[in-house]
């Protein structure tokens, strides 16, 4: 499989060292020396590309979206700070015809902290004994907050019909991967649910699995549905 790592920072990196054995060819590799104005997506360069992952920056992630749904070359996205948007990239996505996988985060174990999460505040729907807190840390470089992960987690809560208020924290320090935690409180009792991620490893390799499977697909998907259908 070709792929173009779109975003060649610590993500795209690690995409490339975990891919190699796995017989991911890494054919394209664009960041802020070859494509600060978007000049590097072009027909000539993603000619026999299978997908692009796309990690790079908050600021310029949606612009590659459009540009690389155009030349109609399938996508995993993980970079993050662009939720807001989301109704414009889905219509891109749609638009165009291509396959799109995206998420916040890639691991594995934060997909099913998604559900744990989304049940939980189901059932805290109906406790109005229960307040509730958001909140994540990630390393100092982190350019957006609170991360795409916290703001998912909070969107799954309000889904699952939980519609009061949570009070939302980051902090930025150090290196730390990220840690994401969610918690309920009440008079008697205190629950907390915690996801710590230890290294990047499995956001790359859950975005290595997700541009394997997005091969051949059209429509935009959550990884979610890649892992749990
Ligand atoms: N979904 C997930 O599982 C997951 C996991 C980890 C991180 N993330 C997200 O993924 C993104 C990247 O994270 P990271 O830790 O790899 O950050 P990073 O090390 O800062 O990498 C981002 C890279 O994109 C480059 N870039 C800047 N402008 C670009 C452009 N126009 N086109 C292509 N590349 C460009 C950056 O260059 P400069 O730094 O020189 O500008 C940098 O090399 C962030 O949004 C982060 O929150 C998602």
């Amino acid at each position: 499989m070709k792929i173009a790592i779109v975003g060649y920072g610590k993500m795209g990196r690690m995409i490339e060292s975990l891919g190699a054995p796995r017989g991911i060819e890494v054919a394209l590799r664009l960041d802020e020396f070859n494509n600060a104005n978007f000049e590097g997506i072009t027909p000539a360069n993603f000619r026999g590309i299978d997908a692009a992952i796309e990690f790079s920056t908050p600021a310029t992630v949606v612009g590659n979206i459009e540009r690389i749904a155009a030349l109609g070359v399938n996508l995993v996205i993980g970079a993050t700070g662009w939720q807001g948007e989301m109704d414009r990239v889905r219509g891109i996505v749609d638009q165009s015809g291509i396959g799109a996988v995206w998420s916040p985060n890639f691991s594995i174990g934060v997909n099913v902290f998604f559900r744990v999460v989304a049940e939980t505040a189901r059932l805290m729907a109906r406790e109005p004994g229960y307040e509730a807190w958001a909140w994540e840390i990630h390393h100092s470089a982190k350019k957006d907050a609170p991360s795409g992960t916290l703001l998912k987690l909070v969107e799954e809560m309000k889904r699952a019909g939980y519609d009061r208020a949570v009070d939302v924290g980051s902090n930025r320090a150090g290196a730390i991967p990220g840690t994401h935690e969610i918690g309920f409180d009440s008079a008697a009792d205190t629950i907390t649910l915690r996801h710590t991620a230890r290294s990047r490893e499995g956001f790359a390799l859950g975005a290595i699995r997700a541009a394997e499977w997005v091969r051949g697909r059209k429509g935009f998907f959550d990884f979610s549905q890649v892992l749990f259908g």
